[in-house]
């Protein structure tokens, strides 16, 4: 009997290209037949085949408290009965407009969206509003969202624009983003010197989820900083992934301990703030937020802008997260899970490094921790592939691709990290040869 997995992705396969709505579920990194999920709890989801696996994605990012919190549940059930969506303003957009800048003090307004990448787009379209300049920076293996001018990988040589990294987007459209190497001070510098006046935004993730787990080191973070306020540029800083996962300030709020008076310019957000639904948003300073229509000259737009159901949903979980001890726990679980795994890696005798922070982890089988995008991609795919696959037949559902990051929730207890480690002991002596 074919496996219902399976079953269900030949089905898929014929009325939705590779069978997904977003590239990384179809497994073609990692190799084998997608999971199909049926339903989740806490920690943990359900494939077709009735199969429970440890879920270490959490929808990329969002699920924070766990699957199916009861406050969250009860939330969006009272919203629903209230209505779908109206296409006018509701109390509730303010109040979670509210929370953010609460949270985020380099924000004094925000507009919501319904996805990361919306988000993206529309925060380099107003940074290059509110400039009046064209240029835009961003940095090899941070993802952005999918909007044309931000699919770019680096050209060859030093600062050079970049090209294309999907078919459907003209040169033209890239010839004013500009790829840099993430932690690179040097190519950064040079960026500022041949283009300072026209560089509108330099949109960076600073802990880059996109590449595993990478951080920007503060000397860096700091030049990003002192660049763009030298230049007249904005900083934008992309925590669709960190914000409110890596702490309740975002990432932005531990550069802020580490370099005084550190603030980006714009924040674009994502995941945590719709705890599972469709909402994003991006903002910054009032100055440049009041550029957007219907004050300004800048246009953005949306039907299900700010939608009742997801606005309920991101306020309850923003509500659970801010309670006292929430993110000491979460960053302690965390941890507990990579040290676990790091020690199991090393009686194993793999080359194995780990960061986390809050909410947010990830693990590479490289001796260091990776700097950039090329030294991520310079480790050994078959051997994650195999310790990916080797998990999953033991219930532990890690992302399928080694250039993603992992997340904990709230819901993962001692029980399951403790069953993860216990798995990887089995797992890891088989890569050691
Ligand atoms: C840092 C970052 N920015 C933007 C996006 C795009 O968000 P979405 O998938 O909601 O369009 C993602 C998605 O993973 C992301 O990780």
């Amino acid at each position: 009997m074919t496996d219902r997995n399976q079953i269900l992705f030949d089905r898929a396969k014929t009325v939705i290209p590779g069978g997904v709505n977003s590239p990384v579920r179809a497994f073609r990194a990692v190799g084998g037949t997608p999971r199909f999920i049926t339903r989740a709890e806490g920690p943990w989801f359900w494939d077709a085949e009735g199969r429970r696996y440890i879920d270490y994605i959490g929808s990329w990012g969002p699920m924070i408290l766990g699957h199916g919190h009861p406050e969250v549940v009860e939330a969006v059930q009272a919203a629903v009965r209230d209505g779908f969506s109206f296409g006018a303003p509701t109390e509730r957009e303010i109040e979670l407009a509210e929370t953010i800048i609460r949270l985020l003090p380099s924000l004094e307004m925000v507009r919501l969206v319904s996805s990361g990448t919306e988000a993206g787009m529309s925060a380099i379209r107003l940074a290059r509003g509110a400039t009046g300049r064209p240029k835009i920076i961003k940095f090899e293996g941070c993802y952005h969202g999918h909007a044309d001018a931000l699919l770019v990988k680096a050209g060859s040589g030093l600062a050079t624009f970049g090209h294309p990294t999907s078919a459907g987007v003209p040169p033209e459209v890239v010839q004013h983003t500009l790829v840099l190497e993430y932690n690179n001070v040097a190519q950064l510098e040079a960026a500022f010197a041949e283009h300072g006046p026209q560089i509108a935004a330099l949109m960076i993730e600073p802990i880059a989820g996109n590449m595993n787990f990478v951080r920007a080191s503060v000397p860096f973070m700091r030049r990003c900083r002192e660049l763009c306020t030298q230049h007249g540029a904005l900083l934008v800083f992309d925590e669709v992934m960190t914000g409110f996962r890596v702490a309740l300030g975002g990432a932005q709020s531990l550069y802020a301990r580490l370099i005084p008076g550190f603030e980006p310019d714009m924040t674009v957000m994502g995941k945590v703030i719709g705890g599972g639904m469709p909402l994003a948003a991006f903002g910054g300073k009032r100055a440049v937020m009041e550029q957007l229509a219907p004050l300004g000259p800048v246009y953005q737009a949306g039907t299900l802008s700010g939608n009742p159901v997801a606005t309920a949903c991101g306020l309850a979980t923003l509500r659970v997260i801010q309670r006292p001890g929430f993110f000491e726990q979460l960053a302690a679980r965390t941890r507990a899970l990579a040290e676990g795994l790091k020690a199991e890696a090393d009686r194993a005798g793999v080359p194995f490094s780990v960061d986390s922070e809050g909410g947010m982890f990830g693990f590479f089988l490289l001796p260091e921790l990776p700097q950039n995008y090329a030294q991520v991609m310079a480790s050994d795919a078959q051997r994650f592939n195999r310790f990916f696959h080797g998990m999953l037949e033991r219930g532990v559902y890690f992302a399928p691709a080694l250039y993603e990051a992992g997340f904990v929730s709230a819901a993962h207890g001692e029980a399951e990290i403790e069953a993860t480690i216990e798995a990887a002991r089995a797992v890891l002596p088989t890569l050691a040869a």
